[in-house]
C-alpha cells in the first residue's frame, strides 16, 4: 500500500488562521488493500474563520494551535471492536486525541465505546456501514451507506459524523458527489493491518511521522494497541500533541484530506 499527496500550506510561522490557503493539485496512487486508484484533484480551502471552533474544540479546554506546535492526528479505523477499551486506556494515559472512523454495524452493536470515545474528546468519523468498496457501488448504495451509519453514529453520540473515510481509501466522483463532507484519507500508513506486529508498526510510524501526519491504523487488530503505549510515549517525547483531524485543520479539514506534512 502506498501513497504519496501532496498538500501545501503556509508554512511560515506568520501563517495563521483566517488566513487562505490552498491545497495545491494532489496526485496519489493510492493501492489500499489491493485496490489501486489514480486520483488527481485540486482542492482549495480556507481556514476557520476566528470564532469558528468546531464542536470538539468547544469541548476542549485548550484548543491546540497546529501552527505553532507539532500535531499528529493518529486515526483508527474499522472499530469499534474488542480492543478499542485498550486504546482509550492508553490514549488517555497521554492526554492523546485521536480520530477514529468507525464502521456502522459495528457502532451498532457496541454504541457504548463509541459514546466513551466521543465523552473523552476523540473525534467519530464515518467508515461506512458494512465496510464494502464504494467505488463497486452504485450512487444509491453508497449514499444508504453513509445514511446508515449516519444513523448508528447518531444513535450512540447524539450527532452524525463531519468526516467520513471511504473504506480502502477507495472513492470516485460518485462516492464524491453522495457527501458534502471531507473524505479522510492519510499522509502515513503504518501497515499495521499487514504487519501484525507491535514492534514493526512502532517502528514504521516513528520513521514516517511528520508534524501533520494523519496516521493510518486499525484499533481492529491487538498489535496495533499493543503498539500504541511505545508510539505515544516516542512522539511526546519528540513533542508532538495528539490532535483530532478536525483540530489539526483548525476545525475545517478540506474537503479531501491527506496530511498537512
Ligand atoms: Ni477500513
Amino acid at each position: 500500500m502506498n501513497i504519496g499527496a501532496l498538500s501545501r500550506r503556509p508554512a511560515t510561522a506568520g501563517a495563521r488562521r483566517g488566513t487562505a490557503r490552498t491545497i495545491v493539485t494532489a496526485v496519489l496512487m493510492t493501492a489500499a488493500c489491493g485496490i489501486g486508484q489514480l486520483v488527481a484533484t485540486t482542492t482549495t480551502a480556507r481556514a476557520a474563520t476566528a470564532g469558528a471552533l468546531s464542536a470538539y474544540q468547544e469541548r476542549s479546554h485548550k484548543p491546540v494551535d497546529c501552527d505553532r506546535v507539532k500535531c499528529v492526528a493518529l486515526t483508527f479505523d474499522d472499530g469499534p471492536g474488542k480492543h478499542t477499551d485498550a486504546l482509550l486506556g492508553h490514549l488517555a494515559a497521554y492526554r492523546a486525541r485521536a480520530t477514529f472512523f468507525v464502521v456502522g454495524q459495528n457502532v451498532a452493536a457496541n454504541p457504548d465505546i463509541v459514546r466513551r470515545a466521543y465523552e473523552a474528546g476523540h473525534e467519530i468519523g464515518g467508515h461506512t456501514w458494512s465496510h464494502p468498496n464504494l467505488t463497486k457501488l452504485s450512487a444509491a448504495e453508497v449514499r444508504s451507506q453513509f445514511d446508515r451509519a449516519d444513523q448508528a453514529i447518531k444513535a450512540a453520540i447524539g450527532v452524525a459524523p463531519k468526516l467520513v473515510r471511504p473504506p480502502y481509501g477507495a472513492f470516485n466522483e460518485t462516492v464524491r458527489m453522495q457527501t458534502e463532507r471531507p473524505l479522510v484519507m492519510w499522509s502515513v500508513d503504518t501497515l499495521d493491518w499487514r504487519l501484525r506486529d507491535s514492534a514493526k508498526v512502532t517502528d514504521k510510524t516513528l520513521k514516517s511521522v511528520r508534524p501533520g501526519s494523519v496516521i493510518l491504523f486499525h484499533d481492529t487488530h491487538p498489535t496495533t494497541v499493543a503498539a500504541m503505549p511505545r508510539v505515544l510515549k516516542a512522539l511526546s517525547e519528540r513533542g508532538y500533541r495528539f490532535v483530532t483531524v478536525s483540530q489539526l485543520y483548525g476545525g475545517k479539514p478540506p474537503r479531501l484530506v491527506y496530511g498537512r506534512d
